[in-house]
């Protein structure tokens, strides 16, 4: 494309007593950009989520290699400058909506606690407009509930609604769907997808589920025993899988077959 990618990293990872679990894996995704990261569970897909956030020691493991955004390299930055941009030009959507939520705490002052960590001017407007963008309700009485009192689909948008708060260049959504039911799952990827188109919002979308990211995502890469061992445009993956494994995860994916079923006559 001969652009300078918003994110461009190469990385290796690990747990104590584990061993490596990323070995050199290699990504970019471009400004603007829905990168589909697929690989099984326990491939290290939320590992490298969090190693991007700088996040990973609160797991035990380390990293190395580098993590360039925006040509700074992450992986040299400090703390300090992390806490800077940590929901503000990055931020992550996680699975469980509802374990992310403070249970304690109202949308509404959730929303503004987030406003508040990256910003001293008054958050009413953009809270508004952004819980209108998730097509969430913006009277008091739903800024008021709890996150109990909300569906894991609501809850997932609240979630959402705070993470893209303040415009991130770039979303890391690790499996965010993968709590909800079908039908909520395709609104909640609607919604990705919408974010995506009006906010220019770069994401690295996180799944198991080569099917369900195959309509959202520009390129998809598949991580399989610590490396990519594919990417290209979702349409090439499915039509023209080149990797052994790729061609398993194609062929995995489940063809609506109906065969009509006779009555056995007593
Ligand atoms: N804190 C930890 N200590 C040791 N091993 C860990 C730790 N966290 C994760 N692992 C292991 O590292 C590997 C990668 O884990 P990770 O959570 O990144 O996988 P994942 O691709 O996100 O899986 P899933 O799809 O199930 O969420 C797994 O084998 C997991 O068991
Ligand atoms: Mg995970």
């Amino acid at each position: 494309m001969g652009l300078t990618p918003l994110l461009s990293l190469y990385l290796t990872a690990e747990y104590p007593g584990k061993g490596t679990v990323l070995n050199g894996v290699s990504l970019d995704v471009q400004a603007g950009e829905i990168l589909g990261l697929v690989g099984q569970s326990g491939s290290g897909k939320s590992t490298l989520a969090l190693s991007i956030l700088r996040l990973l020691h609160f797991k035990g493991g380390s990293d190395s290699g580098s993590i360039l955004f925006r040509e700074t390299d992450l992986m040299k930055a400090s703390e300090k400058d992390m806490r800077k941009l940590r929901g503000k030009d990055i931020s992550l959507v996680m699975q469980s909506p509802l374990a992310s939520l403070n249970p304690s705490m109202t949308v509404g002052n959730q929303l503004l606690e987030a406003w508040r960590a990256h910003s001293k001017l008054d958050g009413t407007q953009v809270i508004m407009e952004t819980l209108r963008q998730v097509s969430l309700s913006v009277d008091v009485a739903f800024l008021n509930r709890y996150p109990t009192q909300l569906s894991v689909g609501l809850a997932q948008r609240v979630l959402i609604a705070m993470a893209v708060l303040h415009k991130p260049a770039l979303l890391l959504a690790d499996e965010p769907t993968s709590a909800l039911d079908a039908l909520t799952q395709a609104e909640i990827l609607e919604l990705f997808a919408r974010l995506n188109r009006e906010n220019a919002t770069a994401m690295l979308y996180v799944s198991h589920d080569l099917l369900s990211v195959a309509s959202l995502c520009h390129r998809i890469a598949i991580l399989h025993e610590g490396r990519i061992v594919e990417q290209g445009e979702p349409k090439d993956i499915f039509e023209n899988p080149q990797h052994e494994y790729t061609r398993k995860l194609v062929n995995a994916v489940p063809t609506l077959r109906f065969k009509s079923r006779e009555l056995i006559p007593a």
